[in-house]
């Protein structure tokens, strides 16, 4: 039930259900990965059980690809499907040129590799993902677990040279093992505070050996969806200019609340 959920997954939820409003059936449909997202999957799952929606999902993850067959979403994979008319996904950051910081879930590389190969990526976020500048957020760097120590040393010996306000480094952590990608990789934290130029960024981090991506999506976002908790949403479109405010009206008698989000 609605009213059960905190302010800011009430945020999330109005976000991921006005977000659907950008898919129609026979599209393809990237599925992206986290608490905001998962949100989205389960109200696409209830329009293809009760609205006969007819489309086929992407997912950016293990986790997703198990979320979206619950709620009822065909699946296929990227290279079965190849280009999506859409992809929809949370970030954990982003800035007023829709920039963003993703992959605090982990699933940065997936996520990068879907919303490239679709013509349009919407981002749903609640009102404190926006930042002016990207970087409060520690920046992930999926790492080839190989020679991870000395990628590291590379990637703060970079981070001398580039103009950000932090230069820690953090292999993350599951627990007491390094936490493992659904690609089998490592992810490293940059704990910048501030970025002043992502863009530079983003492509000098790709260039060090060992290093497999980054959580820097630059020019890749084309509409942020921003939830609040009072039920009102904004839609920001890049490519048409708008800037859009509405009240999204939820029923208590929804039925998409049964079990966790992820
Ligand atoms: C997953 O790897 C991330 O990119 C998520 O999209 C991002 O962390 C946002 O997650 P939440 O919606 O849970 O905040």
């Amino acid at each position: 039930m609605t009213s059960d959920l905190s302010p800011i997954d009430r945020a999330k939820y109005i976000a991921a259900r006005r977000s659907c409003d950008f898919v129609e059936s026979g599209m393809r449909v990237g599925l992206g990965t986290g608490s905001t997202a998962a949100w989205m999957v389960r109200s696409l799952g209830e329009m293809v059980r009760e609205e006969g929606l007819d489309i086929i999902g992407v997912p950016t993850s293990s986790r997703t690809a198990d979320l979206a067959r619950q709620v009822g979403i065909p699946v296929a994979s990227l290279d079965e499907v190849k280009w999506l008319d859409v992809t929809i996904d949370g970030a954990d950051e982003f800035d007023e040129n829709l920039n963003l910081i993703k992959g605090g879930g982990g699933a940065l590389l997936q996520e990068k590799i879907v919303a490239t190969a679709s013509d349009r990526m919407v981002v749903i976020a609640d009102v404190a993902k926006e930042v002016r500048y990207l970087g409060a957020f520690p920046l992930p760097v999926e790492t080839i677990p190989f020679g991870w120590q000395t990628t590291k040393a590379l990637l703060e010996e970079t981070l001398v040279n580039m103009d950000v306000l932090g230069r820690e480094t953090t292999l993350r952590m599951n627990d007491d093992v390094p936490y493992v990608t659904d690609e089998g990789n490592y992810i490293i934290d940059l704990h910048l505070k501030r970025i002043a130029n992502p863009r530079q960024l983003a492509l000098v981090l790709n260039q060090i050996p060992g290093v497999v991506e980054n959580g820097l999506f630059i020019d890749i976002c084309d509409a942020v969806v921003i939830g609040y908790s009072d039920g009102t949403v904004e839609v920001r479109d890049l490519n048409v200019g708008t800037v859009s405010e509405e009240q999204i009206d939820v029923l208590d008698s929804d039925n998409i609340f049964a079990g966790e989000p992820d």
